[in-house]
């Protein structure tokens, strides 16, 4: 089901501490809004204390202040439901913190009142600019309309402190911790769960469709509520046992993250599609799985025609599936070879023989719905740094060993496209001037001597027509000399690319995909030491095989899809 509500956490999760909402948070929010997702606010800061961010948001909606204990209208700046905590909860909170020696402060309308100044409220106060009054009679008054209390310690006290409070209110008021060092008292059940139902109720909106992003246990109703709940990675461990995902930090801009790979992506179906030199493969895709896939042969008459061959395959594809055409929301298409994906054209494509081909177009005309157009190994790494082997990574390589040799670079989390926007043919490198002839037309790439076809060539030559890569390694593993002494001079081969590669961008990561990767561990353990040997560097470089086998492209292909 598509996201209709999205609840924000502010602190440690929109922000970093005392900061601004990132240009990133700023621009993923505005794609939400625009998808008609009702964005808000869901904090434990009063209202006056979030106005900032509202300000910077330019949010007109409802606001959940006070961890859930209020709810705000943005528009008439009138609350529209409040709870108050209980005046002799008030001053039991107050009298057992004050013989904690810690400090308490309670809320009224906007201000804060405490008993004596403390250094705490007054950095709290200055930071989110708050009236604060000190109240030497605090313990003996009756108090109304009070949303919350707070008590402010330590960071590395609350840990210990939390239980003891929990134990202390039990099944009277709600307690929970909130920014470094904040303990937080609501009156029972008034929690950013509860809020947010509250809103999702008011606007009619399903539970299943509601989406929450927070760091800690005073977010933790509204993410065990919400149809899918992530925690920021600089988050709390409870939560992130309970939450659907966790994603970058804060600081990394989690919730743009979250946005773009879950918010605006769930329960939508997309069709992806992976062109290679032999097959077309085309899957139908809903939340990152493949709900079935088919597969035909490539086959060119011209570049309207291939076109044309992808639109008549996902209408089968569709109708096996009992789908109808307009439920698909965008269309990924990858394909071997370098790709202007900004401008939508295949600009070479030797295997597949499209040269200047306006590809995305052709695609789009037919589907009539947003298309991605997208080199095959760039695809790849994308799907392996959102999905597999790749995720967490900022800077990190997939290679793909198939036909050819592609490879994905993720530079600073992101796939680098090429600087004039071409991509990567890091497969098409020259080495060897007097080389064997490439399909690209030069001789002596990388691609000429790495390829998994490669292999399969030297595999027929020294062990029969019928052989090839698979069966060679089967040898290999028997200890056959012939097959050891190919494979021995393949992997010098491909540990040598490899480690070249690893010079120019010294990834943290690399993950190997295509054909050759299902030989799996065996190949891994086969060039690790060859490519340590040979790189510059003194660190070895992890290698391992990529986990969405030949799924990555297309799944990749898909991600992309929803960035245009
Ligand atoms: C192409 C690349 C492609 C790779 C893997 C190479 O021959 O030039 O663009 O990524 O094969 O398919």
């Amino acid at each position: 089901m598509a996201v209709k509500l999205l609840a924000l956490d502010i602190d440690d999760t929109l922000i970093t501490r005392g900061g601004s909402v990132s240009k990133n948070n700023l621009r993923a929010i505005e794609l939400a809004r625009k998808a008609g997702v009702y964005v808000m606010l869901a904090t434990g800061r009063g209202y006056l204390g979030a106005s900032r961010i509202v300000k910077e948001l330019g949010v007109d909606t409802l606001i959940v202040n006070y961890g859930g204990a209020v709810i705000n209208d943005t528009r008439t700046h009138k609350s529209v439901m409040a709870t108050e905590l209980d005046s002799g909860a008030i001053i039991e909170i107050l009298d057992y913190a004050d013989e904690l020696g810690l400090h308490a402060h309670i809320y009224q309308g906007d201000g804060i009142v405490s008993e004596r100044p403390h250094p705490y409220a007054e950095k709290y106060t200055r930071a989110l600019d708050l009236p604060y009054t000190v109240d030497p009679e605090i313990r003996k008054k009756t108090w109304r309309n009070v949303p919350k209390a707070l008590i402010i310690t330590e960071p590395e006290r609350v840990s210990e402190l939390l239980p003891v409070f929990k134990k202390r209110f039990e099944g009277r008021v709600c307690v929970s911790a909130s920014s470094p060092g904040f303990i937080e008292f609501n009156k029972l059940g008034a929690n950013k769960g509860t809020a947010i139902e509250w809103v999702a109720d008011h606007l009619g909106i399903k539970k299943e469709e509601t989406a929450a992003i927070g760091d800690n246990t005073l977010d933790s109703e509204m993410i065990k509520y919400a149809g899918i709940g992530a925690v920021v990675e600089n988050g709390n461990e409870e939560l992130k046992r309970i939450a659907d995902a966790i994603v970058p930090s804060s600081e990394n801009d989690g919730v743009a993250y979250f946005i773009e790979n879950y918010v605006l992506t769930r329960g939508k179906l997309k069709l992806g599609f992976d062109i290679g030199g032999t097959n077309i493969v085309c899957g139908l895709v809903k939340d990152n799985r493949i709900i079935k896939k088919s597969s035909q042969p490539f086959e060119k008459v011209s570049d309207e025609s291939i076109a044309q061959r992808l639109y008549d395959q996902a209408l089968s594809l569709m109708c096996e599936c009992g789908e109808d055409k307009e439920k698909v929301a965008s269309v990924g298409v990858c394909i071997p070879g370098s790709v202007d994906t900004s401008r939508g054209v295949v600009v070479d494509a030797h295997n597949l023989g499209l040269h200047d081909s306006p590809f995305r177009s052709l695609v789009q005309k037919r589907f009539n719905k947003p298309v991605a157009l997208v080199n095959d190994a760039d695809a790849a790494a994308l799907a392996e740094m959102k999905l597999g082997a790749l995720a967490g990574t900022d800077t990190s390589m997939l290679i793909t060993v198939g036909t050819g040799i592609g490879v994905g670079l993720i530079i600073n989390g992101r796939v680098f496209l090429g600087g004039r926007g071409k991509g990567v043919e890091a497969g098409h490198i020259q080495t060897d001037r007097r080389g064997p002839a490439c399909t690209c037309g030069r001789t002596g790439c990388i691609e000429t001597f790495c390829s998994a076809s490669y292999l399969d060539a030297r595999a027929r030559a020294v062990l029969g027509a019928d052989a090839d890569a698979k069966t060679l390694i089967s040898a290999v593993k028997r200890g056959e000399k012939a097959a050891v002494d190919v494979w021995e001079e393949y992997t010098d081969n491909l540990a040598g690319a490899l480690a070249s590669y690893i010079n120019i961008i010294d990834p943290e990561r690399i993950a190997i995909g295509g054909g050759l990767s299902g030989a799996g561990e065996f190949l891994i353990e086969s060039i690790r030491r060859k490519v340590d040997v040979g790189s510059f560097f003194r660190e070895p470089t992890p290698i391992v095989i990529a986990v969405l086998g030949n799924d990555a492209g297309l799944l990749g292909a898909c991600i992309y899809a929803d960035e245009v």
